[in-house]
């Protein structure tokens, strides 16, 4: 089952959106490379709509008291209800890896974004155990 999203021009670096594939909601997310990621767009917590959700850099502990430094190549959507944050790339808890949203397939097709159910893949905690 495939759906258009929108035009390519209309979802920039950094930004999201939401469609419908069939019955599942999803939020496709642009991130800051340019690549696509799409996720299911309800959170695993108590189902808030990760659509509404903001999405920034992961930020790690530094060296020094007080310090962040951003974790490069690590986007983060955080679930507008409660704060469950979700590594785009993955669609796995940053707390907890072990718990992962579904992926859903996005890709640009000419000037169009579009969105594609394929069969889940597993999480990255379970295939390294
Ligand atoms: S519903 Fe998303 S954190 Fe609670």
């Amino acid at each position: 089952m495939k759906q258009v999203v929108c035009r390519t021009s209309e979802l920039g670096p950094g930004e999201l959106t939401r469609t419908q594939v069939g019955p599942i909601p999803v939020v496709v997310i642009r991130a800051s490379d340019g690549t696509l990621h799409g996720l299911v767009a309800k959170c695993l917590h108590q189902g808030g709509p990760l659509d509404k959700g903001k999405l920034y850099e992961h930020m790690t502990p530094g060296l020094g008291l007080g310090e962040y430094i951003p974790q490069e190549g690590c986007e983060v959507l955080k679930c507008p209800w409660h704060g469950y944050e979700y590594d785009i790339r993955t669609g796995c808890v940053i707390a907890d890896p072990s718990r992962r949203l579904q992926q859903i397939a996005v890709r640009e097709e000419g000037e169009e974004i579009v969105a594609e159910l394929v069969p889940p893949t597993p999480s990255p905690a379970a295939a390294s155990a």
